[in-house]
């Protein structure tokens, strides 16, 4: 059996930061209702274009591989934010990472859009027909975000997280893996202005982030909730058996509301979201990065990592690092 072992992992922070004080000048708005409704105390907006954060991210997650670029098969980008449409965002991080020749590939699952890629590469790499992937999640969500709203101005960062995965005979990496979708309705979660659709397109209007936060909340909490136990059920695993929850990084009531639902005590999960906000498919890459900083990940560790985002998609995935 082939396992795709998690060998690097890396992220790119943009340095500048806006806090919720900063945003209150902007908007009307304050730190106290963000933070109580949210959990968001400060969150970072990039100068550079996603490809830039995707190739830096990636950078690291091959130096703490120990690989090269060109040792590389695959580069999956999740993105709902790319630099480019066409050509594709993932051949630019191809070309910056040194990965001549490596199939280089967009993937848009928006917020659930990393374990989708994770969950791809894998299944490549089980198959025989790669050897080795970069899977790298990175967001630019300022730049959709209408700053006059304060509903979504308060909410977003911009980021990016990075693995590398590696053909294996010792059983790590993505052990068991559930993605889905409900596109029924999947208008409750969309950037407006973004696209070809002619009938909703409108060449002066602003492209946005637009949600029904209150809808959403709900579903999230479902959605991420009910794929971990589809994944334990399929691992035969119980939730004793998880050391570190890894969540979609959207709102701290919904990380808490999932953790009560799935009964997990807060020393096993990670929380950034106070820092970066939500960036999107990068929440996890980065959170994933961080836990492993700060000691939370260990080798072997067990993970349960769940995302909702726009589709409406979501995934839960256990990973074993
Ligand atoms: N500052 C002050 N007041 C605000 C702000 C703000 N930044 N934003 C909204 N309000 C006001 C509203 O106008 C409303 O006022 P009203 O009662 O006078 O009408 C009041 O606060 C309550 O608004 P709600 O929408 O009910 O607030 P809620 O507690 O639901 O929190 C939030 C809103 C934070 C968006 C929450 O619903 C949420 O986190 N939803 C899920 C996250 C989400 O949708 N993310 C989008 C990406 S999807 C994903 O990542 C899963």
């Amino acid at each position: 059996m082939i396992y795709a072992k998690i060998t690097g992992w890396g992220k790119c922070i943009p340095p500048a930061t806006i806090t919720n004080d900063e945003i209150s000048q902007i908007v009307e708005t304050n730190d106290e209702w963000i933070t109580t409704r949210t959990g968001i105390k400060e969150r970072r907006v990039s100068h550079v274009s996603t490809a830039e954060l995707a190739t830096v991210a990636s950078q690291h997650a091959l130096a703490c591989a120990g690989i090269d670029g060109s040792d590389i098969d695959l580069v999956l980008l999740a993105t709902c934010t790319p630099s480019t449409m066409v050509a594709n965002t993932a051949s630019l991080v191809q070309k910056n990472i040194g990965a001549q020749g490596a199939a280089a590939c967009d993937t848009n699952a928006a917020c659930s859009g990393f374990l989708y890629a994770i969950q791809n590469a894998t299944a490549q790499i089980q198959a025989g027909m790669i050897k080795r992937a970069v899977v790298v999640a990175a967001e630019r969500m300022t730049w959709y975000v209408n700053w006059a709203k304060r509903d979504s101005a308060v909410l977003f960062g911009d980021g990016a997280g990075a693995v590398v995965l590696e053909a294996s005979e010792t059983p790590s990496g993505l052990l068991g893996s559930k993605t889905g979708c409900d596109s029924t309705d999947r208008n409750i979660l969309h950037i407006e202005n973004y696209g070809t659709d002619m009938n909703k397109y409108n060449p002066t209007g602003p492209s946005e982030l637009l949600f029904e936060g209150r809808e959403i909340f709900k579903r999230a909490v479902k959605g991420m909730s009910e794929a971990c136990d589809d994944v334990l059920n399929q691992a035969q695993l119980t939730l004793s058996d998880i050391d570190v929850l890894v969540p979609h990084q959207a709102n701290l009531r919904i990380i808490q509301a999932m953790q009560q639902r799935l009964d997990i005590n807060d020393d096993k999960v990670m929380v950034n979201i106070d820092k970066y906000g939500n960036t999107s498919a990068a929440t996890i890459a980065i959170a994933l990065c961080e836990a492993v900083e700060q000691g939370l990940i260990k080798p072997h560790s067990n993970i349960m990592s769940a995302a909702f985002g726009a589709g409406l998609t979501w995934a839960a995935s256990y990973i074993k690092w």
